[in-house]
């Protein structure tokens, strides 16, 4: 039975030493790094006065970047509309994810909302008066549980869509790659790699092509014309033509094959159960997105870069030990995979594996550093056109 990522992904919860809001740094650090990106897109959208701007953040998860973004983006708009002399429209932030993803932290740790006109002449409240809000959000916000290659909106209703670092995950495993009678069987493998099937880097690429154009349908309908979406994901260079190839972040997938390769001679895990289980995710090239943005039909394409952080000033990188890069790197790991390993394996086999993995990426630092650093991203910039 192929993996179904909707019922099973989940970044792990809460703020504990495993939980994702505590290990997404990373991912923190490629939104810094975008920012300035994300504000030039804004500063060149064509906006209209309207009473409510809608903008939503899909596989938001939980955690600071949530917040980082919504607080960005709704400045910028902010902003945008003084800058035109228009009428500021209230701002609403939909953070939308899978239902398993914490929710609960998400709207914890979101500042009071705004006050309303009304209000705003009025006295201070007393949480205001006693110290207890400091800062209030310059948005409403919503939660919205669903896939984002399904329907979560209304029709015409987002004027901005953001996603990072989410898109490169599948609705599910391609089917093929898991039956033992397929050319695209991927026994042995927990993920693409350059030295297996050629069928499986194309059942890979057949699964993005298919959930992507799902994405692009969805939003077509939810997002106004002049509406615009900036999205995120891990790719990889159009050079690496082959899919298999995918690109410097294969590394870290490198690494937690092996790792799965000991769990298995160690007897933790069984081969054909390692053999049934794959990663849902698929790396693509700049290429490979601009022809489904094209095949749907509905967005142009305003910009597409392919990036890597490595070296860039806004990027440091820090003077961190062999040890503590292998530990980072894992419970970053973990903290985005544990929900999905535990359902498949069983709670059982993530410390041991985590711990494999820790020492493994430790033992390759400087090579797992560069393909985090040098690991691409693409940033995306579509508009959607008048129907
Ligand atoms: C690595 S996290 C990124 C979170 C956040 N955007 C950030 O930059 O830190 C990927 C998120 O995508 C979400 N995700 C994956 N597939 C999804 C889908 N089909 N629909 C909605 N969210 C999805 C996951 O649940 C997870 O929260």
């Amino acid at each position: 039975m192929a993996l179904n990522t909707e019922k099973v992904l989940a970044m792990n919860g809460g703020q504990g030493k495993s939980s994702y809001a505590r290990n997404s740094s990373l991912q923190g650090k490629f939104l810094r790094f975008l920012q300035p990106f994300l504000q030039e897109c804004i500063a060149h959208m064509n906006i209209t006065p309207c009473n409510k701007f809608a903008i939503a953040d899909l596989g938001c998860s939980s955690g600071p970047n949530s917040l980082f973004i919504a607080h960005t983006i709704s400045t910028e708009i902010q902003d945008k509309y003084m800058a035109m002399s228009l009428p500021k429209p209230e701002l609403q932030v939909f953070f939308s994810d899978l239902p398993s993803s914490d929710f609960n932290l998400l709207f914890q740790s979101l500042p009071p909302p705004p006050k309303g006109d009304k209000q705003e002449e009025e006295e201070e409240d007393d949480n205001e008066k006693n110290g207890t809000i400091k800062t209030r959000c310059n948005y409403f916000a919503a939660g919205v549980a669903g896939s984002f290659y399904n329907r979560l909106f209304p029709k015409n209703s987002l004027h901005f869509v953001h996603s990072n670092f989410s898109l490169h995950w599948l609705s599910q495993v391609p089917a093929e790659i898991e039956d033992k009678r397929s050319r695209s069987w991927n026994g042995g493998r927990v993920f693409i790699s350059k030295d297996g099937p050629v069928e499986v880097g194309e059942a890979y690429l057949r699964q993005f092509q298919k959930d992507f154009h799902s994405f692009l349908r969805a939003r077509s309908e939810e997002v106004v014309a002049g509406g615009c979406m900036f999205l995120s994901l891990l790719g990889r260079p159009d050079e690496c033509e082959d899919p298999r190839d995918q690109g410097p972040f294969a590394t870290v997938w490198d690494i937690l094959h092996a790792s799965f390769n000991d769990m298995v001679i160690q007897g933790v895990i069984e081969e054909d159960k390692r053999d049934s289980f794959n990663l849902p995710f698929f790396s693509p090239s700049s290429l490979e997105l601009r022809a489904e943005v094209e095949k749907e039909g509905s967005f142009t394409v305003k910009r597409i870069d392919y990036f890597s952080v490595l070296g860039q000033p806004r990027f440091e990188t820090e003077n961190i030990k062999d040890e503590d890069i292998g530990r980072m790197v894992a419970n970053h790991s973990r903290a985005v995979l544990e929900g999905m390993i535990s359902a498949y394996f069983g709670s059982e086999v993530v410390n041991p594996l985590y711990e494999n993995f820790a020492k493994r990426a430790a033992g390759n630092a400087s090579q797992v550093m560069e393909s985090i650093l040098h690991g691409g991203e693409f940033f995306v910039v579509l508009g959607r056109k008048q129907d």
